[in-house]
């Protein structure tokens, strides 16, 4: 069977498309070590997968290395099936940007993107083609009429050394910065997934897949309680995404035939792939993007 790797599996979309990839794959799941991390993999087994368990905290560069070597071991020694596809799905949103990751750099930067990257670069040698990376998008990172109104902040980019710079001062600087952080990590893996496929041989396809605007899940776990209360309400409403609903749409990007021709970071937003605004596709900001995650990556190595 095809293995198919996924971070963030316990909970929300990652759990989600990992119960929908059982039985179709053989899975390594990375996530923080646990209770949930037992469970979602006991669950894959029950429903036929072989299922490898590498604990992981993305916060954390070295945990992610030596996950990664983890990863290597497995699959060179033949205990794990051929990595056909990777899903980058761990995301977190800190709601005070002042904090910062194992690493130094700022937390809701470090966890989407620099441990993806780090991950992803130290796996890429390992895929077997034909393989397909998935990385987690959000359309938070360009506004529109809705997000206005609803004040989610869209990206405001800057250098990525300074994006991964935590805020500094004594003062908190409030939901709208950590809003723009969140937002500045997913417009960075866009202009990561366009980079990255220019770095991957043509068996390799890089695309990004946005699940739809989920307000259900743990994601804002780190905001006021009285935000969160308002944001599960939200979550139960008709029409609004769910885990359960794009859960199965990620696992369908990462192993459906229907999928096997994307690339070129095509954004897929729950089962189409829909075009990105202009600020998402930028040479520059792309190339400079790829040297300073090298910089920032090699500087805790
Ligand atoms: N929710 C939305 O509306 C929405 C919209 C667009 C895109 N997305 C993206 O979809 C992805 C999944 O989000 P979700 O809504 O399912 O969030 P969630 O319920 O909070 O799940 C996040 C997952 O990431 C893991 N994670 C967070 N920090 C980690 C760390 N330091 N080390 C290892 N694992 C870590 C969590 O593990 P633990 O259980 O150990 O915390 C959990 O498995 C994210 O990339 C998110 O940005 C979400």
């Amino acid at each position: 069977m095809t293995t198919v790797l996924i971070t963030g599996p316990t909970r929300g979309l990652g759990r989600a498309a990992t119960l929908a990839l059982a039985g179709r794959a053989d899975l390594i799941l990375v996530g923080r070590s646990g209770k949930a991390l037992t469970a979602v993999a006991d669950e894959a087994r029950a429903r036929g997968s072989r299922v490898h368990e590498v604990g992981c905290d993305l916060s954390h560069l070295a945990d992610v290395r030596a996950a990664a070597s983890t990863v290597r071991d497995l699959l060179d020694s033949g205990a794990a099936g051929p990595l056909h596809a990777l899903i980058a799905n761990a995301g977190a949103m800190s709601a005070d940007t002042r904090r910062a990751s194992a690493d130094g750099y700022e937390l809701t930067f470090a966890v989407n993107y620099l441990a993806h990257a780090q991950l992803i670069g130290d796996l890429l040698g390992s895929l077997t083609a034909p393989a397909r990376i998935v990385l987690l998008g959000s359309n938070t990172y360009s506004a529109n009429f809705w997000r206005r109104l609803l004040h989610v902040p869209e990206a405001d980019w800057r250098d990525p050394v300074e994006i991964a710079r935590p805020a500094a001062g004594t003062e908190h600087p409030g939901t709208a910065a950590s809003g723009v952080a969140y937002s500045n990590a997913k417009l960075a893996i866009l202009y990561y997934a366009h980079e990255l496929q220019r770095h991957t041989g043509p068996g390799i396809g890089v695309a990004v897949f946005e699940p739809g605007w989920m307000p259900g899940t743990a994601l804002g776990r780190d905001a006021p309680p009285a935000l969160q209360a308002i944001m599960r309400g939200l979550g139960r409403l008709p029409g609004v995404s769910t885990p359960k609903r794009s859960g199965p749409a990620l696992a369908s990007v990462a192993l459906d035939e229907k999928w096997a021709g994307l690339r070129d970071g095509a954004f897929v937003l729950k089962d189409k792939v829909v075009q990105t605004q202009p600020v998402a596709h930028d040479r520059a900001r792309e190339r400079r993007l790829w040297e300073a995650t090298a910089e920032l990556l090699a500087a805790r190595s």
